[in-house]
């Protein structure tokens, strides 16, 4: 709707200017908002006052002239002038039934992609092997996965890598303290967080075995056969244990999506001597740096992009721009989204700057850091565990389910305990996931369990409770959500425009998604449409409706509202039930 109503204003302005009554020259930025009030219509426009000083007009004169310039359209009943000059527009409600009667036949729910499909690579999860991962990891994981979903459901080929830190000079450490302790690997290993902690502690402690495990990095690094091949059985373990957590979580991400930091290790010579030839290049203290004008420090000097230590060591930025040239020239990717730590910003905006300068992608290729901040615990502090160590996450998952577990058996002690276990997978991780996934991505966030499993609020089991109402009313019908229903939507209580109106913004919703990666908008848009189905639920009798085309007209909307509640929460990765 906002998208027609944009075009109409739009006509409208080209129309002013071509009469000679608006100023050529002008590209307005159209905004085209939902009223909160709706005395006011249902969508309003404040063109008129951003575009009354420049044509020399009062803003409601200029209103006038507009709305005489706007074409007919059956979407819209009537248009008016409120306030100091907004356009107030009102949705036709014969209009809006019948595009929701097409959207409740059409498996996409009517909704299609704004522009045109593109192939888009999605570097999500990205954890660093060798160590367990944690709850760091968490929202990358969980909110690249939900984007990802949207932009496969709204028709883009998407391609999941995970970008795993599987190079870095942990190995060195572990590789040190294996030979030192002379353990079997395949024995002590399975437990690789302690084994982790043990390396570091002696690394910290004795110079000489830094030096031993930085010089067995360089020999895994010039690929020394014997440390490869342990090298390869801690990834193994790493790699098998982040897959558990993937298959708990119901994340799409499979062994084949992992794309490592080592798989670049071959191109990165070539990257240098790329930058070389392009002329990119500076030495600074023997390291092979790129400066860039715009890119300075706080006290106004250059900062560098550092490719190549002095050493002759490549650097993770390096790995990134072979990555962006792989994903351009190998996927032909036409848009890349890193969902990472906000404090990666920098690093991000400096690394793609670099790759369009040595022309590693083209133009064209839309590169977007999706950052995000920091997970904190429920006391806003960085999340640790009571003795101050790092929080698993297979252990918050388990913790997760057996609240939930707790919460359903308290509130349904007759259902059977396999039952009870189902439902309690369904909303302990559901629950982990919304939480995580319904806040503005770039905002730090608390991790608390109370809130999330709350019945009340933006949560897990507030949605997924609202969806097994709506399920009980095709239950006691003896009807399936998904079976075709005679009659016509008809709008004509309030509740119903209003839950009609908000339906219709489905498309919009994902779109928005799609375009910012912020499923946060998803869950807003869901909260509402939960709401907004109780108080039509109340007002309005559904199988008890005082006449057969209402009932129908009702059940319409009532298998809309669920099937937009499944499909928005399946997309937000979270399983319905029926019953809970
Ligand atoms: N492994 C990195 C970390 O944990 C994240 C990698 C993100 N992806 C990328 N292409 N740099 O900080």
């Amino acid at each position: 709707m906002k998208d027609l109503i944009r075009q109409l204003i739009q006509h409208a302005f080209d129309h002013l200017v071509s009469d000679g009554v608006l100023p050529e020259g002008l590209t307005p930025a159209i905004q085209v908002e939902n009223t909160k009030d709706k005395t006011h219509g249902d969508f309003a426009s404040n063109i008129a006052m951003m575009l009354a000083k420049p044509a020399a007009m009062k803003p409601r004169e200029l209103a006038e002239k507009l709305i005489a310039a706007l074409p007919q359209d059956a979407q819209i009943s009537k248009v008016e002038i409120a306030g100091p000059g907004f356009l107030n527009f009102y949705q036709d409600t014969s209009a809006l039934a019948a595009r929701l009667d097409s959207a409740l036949a059409d498996a996409q729910l009517g909704v299609r992609k704004a522009g045109a499909a593109q192939r888009v690579v999605v570097d999500l999860s990205s954890p660093n092997l060798a160590k367990e991962m944690h709850v760091g990891h968490l929202r990358s994981t969980i909110i690249g996965d939900g984007v990802a979903r949207v932009l496969e459901f709204l028709g883009d080929t998407v391609i999941r890598q995970n970008h795993v830190g599987d190079w870095g000079t942990q190995f060195g450490m572990l590789l040190a303290y294996l030979q030192e302790q002379s353990v079997d690997a395949q024995a002590e290993l399975h437990d690789l967080e302690v084994f982790y902690r043990a390396a570091k502690k002696r690394f910290d402690e004795s110079p000489e075995f830094a030096d031993r495990a930085r010089e067995l990095v360089v020999q895994l690094q010039a690929g020394e056969p014997e440390c490869l091949r342990l090298w390869q059985r801690f990834n193994d373990i790493s790699l098998s244990h982040c897959q558990q957590v993937y298959d708990r979580l119901g994340v799409k991400l499979s062994m084949a999506d992992v794309k490592g930091e080592s798989a670049y290790n071959d191109d990165l010579a070539q990257v240098i001597s790329d930058l070389q030839a392009k002329g990119l290049l500076t030495e600074s203290d023997g390291a092979q740096c790129v400066f860039m004008d715009e890119f300075k420090n706080a006290e106004g000097n250059p900062l560098p992009v550092i490719v190549q230590k002095a050493g002759g060591g490549y650097l993770y930025a390096t790995t990134d721009l072979a990555a962006m040239r792989y994903r351009s020239q190998v996927l032909h990717a036409d848009r890349v989204l890193y969902f990472v730590d906000q404090r990666q910003a920098l690093h991000f905006q400096m690394a793609f700057e670099v790759a369009r300068r040595a022309g590693f992608v083209p133009a064209s290729m839309q590169l977007e850091h999706m950052g995000f901040g920091t997970m904190n615990g429920a006391d806003g502090r960085p999340f640790k565990t009571r003795d101050g160590g790092t929080v698993k996450l297979i252990d918050l998952l388990d913790e997760a389910e057996e609240r939930a577990y707790t919460l359903v058996k308290g509130k349904n002690p007759e259902l059977d305990d396999a039952e009870l276990r189902q439902i309690a997978r369904a909303v302990g991780i559901g629950a982990v996931k919304y939480a995580d996934l319904s806040k503005h991505r770039t905002s730090d966030y608390s991790f608390n369990f109370e809130l999330m499993l709350s019945f009340e609020g933006n949560t897990a089991p507030y949605l997924l409770y609202a969806y097994t109402r709506v399920a009980s009313v095709f239950a006691k019908a003896g009807l399936a959500m998904t079976a075709p229903l005679d009659g016509q939507i008809q709008l004509v209580a309030e509740q119903e425009i209003a839950l009609a109106a908000r339906l219709a913004q489905f498309a919009e919703t994902l779109n928005n998604v799609a375009e910012k990666g912020v499923p946060h908008l998803l869950c807003a848009y869901l909260y509402d449409l939960a709401g907004l189905f109780s108080s039509f639920y109340e007002h309005c009798p559904i199988l008890a409706a005082a006449d057969q085309a209402t009932q129908q007209s009702r059940l319409r909307l009532a298998a809309l509202t669920g099937r937009t509640l499944q499909q928005g929460l399946a997309l937000l990765g979270l399983h319905t039930l029926e019953r809970m």
